[in-house]
């Protein structure tokens, strides 16, 4: 288990920064509790954060900035008072965690102080990535290593397993569809225990395909509702202009229309010769349908990398090859999380995809607050990544003067798309030539854990911890499978062994 300290949650969202305490949402936003994650420059070259850079033109800020580091991208260009410049990515990062913490301050909840604080980030993420953040937030004075950062699906689910009382002690499956304004997350949850305290992580993936999309999809619908009323952009006199009203007003009808089933769309009669448009709910929905098409794809990729976690016998092949309703069959729960969550079009379809038996909930209300929640509550649930676990597995030779890092945390053991692609061996695998090992000589294991979460592995009945390796160039091949199990082949032999945590689940799982 992690520290049970108070700690708090900060949400850093592609569209909304959120905070929260474990009693509850911390304001940090001057209209909602929620402050816009845009940030950008004023005429006068400040940089200005969350409102106040709404009011600044669309080329002067970013309004999408977490998506940088999805993107790996260092740099953005800006216009600013003396031209176009390429502005470091990471800067603007940090004076957006720095104005949160300061607004979580004046709301009686200091970040810099000494509770811990968690991050969430998207299951997407790799290592290096979340390192990234991990970077800027000690920039801006926050106490935060790779241990604080949590999967922001499962964040979601603890929010949704703290706000519950558990019916029962029986294991649970729970699906976490998290679709908020630049990922969709889904992680499959296997959670047990006594009071539902251990959650573990069989498969998480994301795509940065969310509200952003939608947004996109909608505003080019509103096109042709546009020119069925006789309004055809490009003939307008400033068509750019024209469609970046439009897709203001799509943010817009897209959040009336999940609780009004339709909406008048005002527009400026001046600029589009008309002055408001009908945008009705069944129209979104339409829109969204392909998108949901492919969300439901990611969710049955899911839960197969699920069932590869946990498989004990049978092939791989088998479960590459079942049937979506033959994946969806023994899940409890579908937990909805993120803003898009609200849209009554998601809780549909995830009804129609699961079975009738699964409940489809809401994480918390209103959902956008999920994360942010969780993520302040998690220090009271034990967490094991299964599908990107979090240690690295090191070898070290010449008294520790050489080493290599076989597996780095948070490294997919496997790919969406080698699970897309079939195959009937997944597995992680370094080799020697790949390491460049030297040929002779002997040299160690070492596990480092930065879960804060102890993790024991095992090779040949031993432990993995010093385990002994004659170092092989060619020979050298070490292999982790998604069920958790462990092969070694050294320049002597071939030593099988798993990872302990794995089986513990496994001895239950059935
Ligand atoms: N009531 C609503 N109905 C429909 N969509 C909504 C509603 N409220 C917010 N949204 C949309 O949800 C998205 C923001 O959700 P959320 O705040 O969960 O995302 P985020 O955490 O900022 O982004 P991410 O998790 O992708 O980094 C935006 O696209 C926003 O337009
Ligand atoms: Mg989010």
């Amino acid at each position: 288990m992690s520290s049970v300290r108070p700690a708090i949650g900060l949400d850093f969202g592609t569209s909304t920064t959120l905070v929260a305490s474990p009693s509850g949402v911390v304001p940090i936003g001057e209209v909602s509790a929620w402050m816009p994650s845009l940030v950008g420059y004023d005429d006068e070259g400040q940089v200005v954060v969350g409102e106040l850079a709404q009011d600044v033109p669309d080329e002067q800020m970013v309004r999408s900035i977490k998506r940088l580091i999805t993107d790996g991208r260092s740099v953005v260009r800006l216009q600013t008072p003396t031209g176009l410049r390429d502005v470091p990515a990471d800067d603007l990062i940090v004076k957006m965690l720095q104005e949160a913490a300061t607004r979580s301050a004046a709301s009686g909840q200091d970040m810099t102080g000494p509770h811990p604080v968690r991050l969430g980030c998207p299951a997407m993420w790799d290592g290096k990535q979340r390192r990234r953040l991990v970077e800027l937030a000690r920039r801006a004075g926050l106490p935060v290593t790779l241990a604080n950062i949590v999967d922001e699906p499962v964040a979601a689910g603890i929010a949704w397993l703290a706000g519950r009382k558990p019916d029962s002690s029986a294991p649970m499956r729970v699906v976490v569809f998290d679709m908020g304004g630049g990922t969709l997350d889904i992680a499959v949850l296997d959670v047990r225990g006594s009071q539902h305290r251990d959650v573990s992580v069989l498969a998480a993936i994301g795509v940065a395909e969310a509200g952003d999309t939608l947004d996109d999809a909608i505003t080019e619908d509103m096109e042709y509702v546009l020119a069925a009323a006789g309004v055809d952009i490009d003939s307008l006199e400033r068509p750019r202009r024209a469609r970046a009203r439009l897709a203001y007003a799509a943010r817009a009808a897209k959040i009336g229309l999940s609780t009004e089933t339709e909406v008048d769309v005002k527009l400026s009669r001046r600029e589009f010769g008309i002055s408001s448009v009908v945008y009705r709910r069944s129209y979104l929905d339409q829109a969204f349908a392909p998108q949901m098409d492919r969300a439901e794809q990611y969710v049955a990729a899911a839960l197969r990398a699920a069932h590869l976690a946990e498989m004990v016998s049978g092939s791989v092949t088998d479960i590459l090859r079942m049937e979506t309703d033959e994946l969806t069959e023994k899940v409890d729960v579908v937990v909805l999380s993120g803003g898009m969550s609200q849209i009554p079009y998601v809780a549909q379809r995830m009804a129609e995809l699961f079975p009738a038996w699964t409940r489809v909930e809401m994480a918390c209300e209103p959902s956008d607050n999920a994360v942010a929640l969780g993520l302040a509550k998690a220090g009271h649930y034990g967490r094991i990544n299964m599908y990107r676990p979090a240690f690295d597995i090191l070898l070290e030779w010449d008294s520790k003067r050489e080493t290599r890092k076989i597996y780095e945390a948070y490294t997919p053991l496997i790919e969406g798309r080698q699970i897309a692609r079939g195959g009937s061996d997944l597995r992680f695998v370094r080799t020697g030539q790949e390491l460049s090992l030297p040929d002779g000589g002997s040299g160690k294991l070492r596990l480092v854990s930065h879960s804060g979460e102890k993790v024991r592995a095992s090779l040949a009945g031993t432990s993995l911890e010093g385990f002994r390796v004659a170092l092989s160039e060619q020979k050298f091949e070490f292999s982790i499978y998604p069920n958790g199990r462990l092969r070694l082949t050294d320049a002597d032999a071939t030593y099988d062994g798993h990872i302990e945590d794995w089986h513990a689940l496994q001895d239950t799982a059935q």
